[in-house]
C-alpha cells in the first residue's frame, strides 16, 4: 500500500558547497510527487540522498518509522529493497545485455528460480515496448531505449517506492505520453508512493498529486498539485510556464529590479496563464480503461472542483 517518506530538515553539501538546506515534506504514501527544479539545483542529490547513497549533514529521512539516515549498511540494504530506482544516466551495467540487466535485482535480492525471473523480466520489458532487445547491449540502443531498460528494471521488484530521475528525457513525445500513462495505470494498480524528477512542465501538470520546486539551495514549496498549479509565486509561476521573466535566470541569480521590471512588462503581472482564473485548470491524467480509480481521488477531484469554481467566481 505504499510507504510514506518523511524527510525533516534535511541539509546536503559538497565541502563548502551548499546544495540545499533545510528541506522538509512528506512524500504521502501511494501518491504520485513531483519535484522540479533549474539544472543544477540539487533533485538527482536529492534522490540519491533519499536512498541512502549520499549522507546527508543534517536532518532526517524517516521510512517506516526508521530515520535511514542513520541506519549501518546492513540495515540500509534491507531498506533498499523497498525502493526502484531510476537513475538520471540509467545506469545499467554495459557488459551485460538488457535481459541480464533488467534481471539483475531479482538475482540479487531474491531466490527465485530462473524460470520466475523470466517471466518478471519479460513482463516489465513487454511493459516499456523492449520485447525482442533481450540480447542488446546497452551500448548498442538508443539512449530512449536504454532508459526504457532502466524503468522495467527499477520495476522488477514491484517496489513500495519509486524514485525516477528524468524517465522522460531522450523519450520522443508519444513516448513521453505513454510513460505519463503508464505512471497513472501503475500508481493505481500498486499503489506505490513515486518521486518523479522532471523538466517536462506538460507531465508535472497533470500526472502528480504533489508539486515541489528546489530553488535557490531551497525548496521553495512542496504541495498538492492545484495548490502549485495556482501559486502566486514568482518562482513557481515562471518555472510552470516555463518563460525567461522571473526570478530565474540563465545562469540563476537575477536581481530584485529587474525581475520587477520584467513581470511588469508581462502586462499581467506574470499571471499564470493556465491557472484557473484564465481557463481551467491542466486537468489530470486518469487510469486507463478497465483500471479502478484509487479511493484519494474522489477527495481530491471534490478539492480540485471546489477551488476552480472560486477561481472563476473571482475572476
Ligand atoms: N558526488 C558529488 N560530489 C560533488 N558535487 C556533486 C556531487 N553530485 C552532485 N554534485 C553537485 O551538486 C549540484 C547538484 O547536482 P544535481 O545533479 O543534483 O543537479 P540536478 O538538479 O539534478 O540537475 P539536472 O537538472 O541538470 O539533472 C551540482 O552543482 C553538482 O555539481
Ligand atoms: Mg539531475
Amino acid at each position: 500500500m505504499g510507504v510514506e517518506i518523511c524527510v525533516e530538515g534535511l541539509t546536503k553539501s559538497f565541502g563548502h558547497q551548499v546544495i540545499w538546506q533545510d528541506v522538509s515534506l512528506t512524500l504521502p504514501a501511494g501518491e504520485v510527487s513531483v519535484m522540479l527544479g533549474p539544472s543544477g539545483t540539487g533533485k538527482s542529490v536529492f534522490l540519491k540522498t533519499l536512498v541512502g547513497l549520499l549522507k546527508p549533514e543534517r536532518g532526517s529521512i524517516t521510512i517506516q518509522g526508521r530515520d535511514i539516515t542513520k541506519l549501518r549498511e546492513h540495515d540500509l540494504y534491507e531498506v533498499r529493497k523497498l525502493f526502484g530506482v531510476l537513475f538520471q544516466d540509467g545506469a545499467l551495467f554495459g557488459s551485460m545485455n538488457l535481459y541480464d540487466n533488467i534481471a539483475f535485482p531479482l538475482r540479487e535480492h531474491t531466490r527465485k528460480s530462473e524460470s520466475e525471473i523470466r517471466r518478471i523480466v519479460l513482463e516489465k520489458m513487454d511493459m516499456v515496448g523492449l520485447i525482442g532487445a533481450e540480447e542488446k547491449l546497452p551500448g548498442e540502443i538508443s539512449g530512449g531505449m536504454r532508459k526504457r531498460a532502466g524503468l522495467a528494471r527499477a520495476l522488477v521488484l514491484d517496489p513500495e517506492i519509486i524514485l525516477f530521475d528524468e524517465p522522460d528525457s531522450g523519450l520522443d513525445p508519444v513516448r513521453v505520453a505513454y510513460l505519463n500513462q503508464l505512471i497513472v495505470d501503475l500508481n493505481a494498480q500498486i499503489d506505490a508512493t513515486f518521486l518523479i524528477v522532471t523538466h517536462d512542465i506538460a507531465s508535472a501538470r497533470q500526472v502528480p498529486d504533489n508539486i515541489g520546486l528546489l530553488f535557490r539551495r531551497e525548496l521553495v514549496m512542496f504541495g498538492p498539485r492545484e495548490e502549485l498549479l495556482t501559486s502566486d509565486e514568482p518562482v513557481v509561476r515562471q518555472f510552470l510556464n516555463g518563460r525567461m521573466q522571473g526570478p530565474i535566470g540563465m545562469a540563476e541569480e537575477k536581481d530584485a529590479a529587474q525581475v520587477e521590471q520584467e513581470l511588469a512588462a508581462l502586462g499581467d503581472g506574470g499571471k499564470d496563464t493556465q491557472s484557473p482564473g484564465s481557463q481551467a485548470m491542466t486537468p489530470r491524467l486518469l487510469p486507463g480503461p478497465g483500471i479502478p480509480r484509487p479511493p484519494r481521488w474522489e477527495a481530491i477531484a471534490r478539492r480540485e472542483a471546489a477551488l476552480h469554481q472560486k477561481a472563476v467566481a473571482g475572476a
